[in-house]
């Protein structure tokens, strides 16, 4: 179960990245590096993460025409990352472009699990229930071949009713019941998501925010078995 909880590094400082690998090493496998990190950091983020022996889920959640996504993949995939992100939203010729980039291990992020029904319908003007959405956002990501997506917990066994086992939910927005929730809307605790059969969980701030990174990540451990 270690392996598929993958922390999130939001972390703009070296020292404060080298801290967290260093604590963290041993007991979490693999990490993601999003955009703060990255932007701060560059590739070396990459490089030391490695170092450290952590697989990398590089979030960058690219979103632009097929033509720049589908170099910036090529580009990003030579850094040697497990994992690799672009926006569904970017639409099906922009994910087949993103696949024809690159082998590593592509998804894409369906709705983020900061928006809820209202952000959707009456700030986005989508009208489909954010499930409908979500699913065909899916859908997308598959007919484009990609691997699997980021989405809630809550939308993950639908995804995997229509578009397979095999297709990966990897899940944000997961918190303990006594945590804080921050910017996410769309939450579930750490053993819900699992029962709702996500593969990887995405947690940063419950972890990394917390004054015994492993204490944490040890409990969360503990509550997915209770
Ligand atoms: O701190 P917290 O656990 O909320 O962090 C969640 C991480 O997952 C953040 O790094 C965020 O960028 C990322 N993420 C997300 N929702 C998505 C995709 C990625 O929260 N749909």
């Amino acid at each position: 179960m270690k392996d598929k909880i993958i922390v999130a590094f939001d972390v703009n400082q070296q020292e404060d990245f080298l801290k967290l690998a260093l604590e963290l090493k041993g007991t979490a496998s693999f990490i993601k590096i999003g955009m703060e990190c990255f932007y701060s950091l560059g590739p070396d983020s990459v490089r030391m993460a490695k170092d450290h022996g952590f697989k990398v889920f590089l979030d960058l959640k690219l979103h632009d025409i097929p033509n720049t996504v589908e170099k910036s993949c090529r580009a990003i995939s030579k850094l040697g990352v497990d994992l690799i992100n672009v926006h569904a939203l970017g639409g099906l010729e922009m994910m087949k472009a993103a696949r024809n980039g690159c082998d590593t291990k592509l998804i894409a992020v369906t709705h983020l699990t900061s928006l809820d029904q209202n952000s959707l319908g009456h700030e986005l003007g989508i009208k489909k229930s954010i499930i409908d959405s979500t699913k065909n956002l899916a859908a997308l990501a598959k007919e484009a071949g990609l691997d699997g997506v980021v989405s809630s917990a809550k939308e993950v066994k639908e995804i995997k009713k229509l578009c397979g086992n095999d297709f990966l939910s990897v899940t944000p927005g997961i918190r303990l019941n006594t945590d804080e929730i921050h910017d996410q809307k769309r939450v579930m605790t750490p053993s819900q998501a699992f029962k709702e059969g996500s593969d990887f969980l995405v947690i940063g701030r419950s972890i990394t925010g917390s004054t015994s990174p492993v204490g944490t990540f040890n409990k969360i451990l503990e509550s997915i078995h209770d």
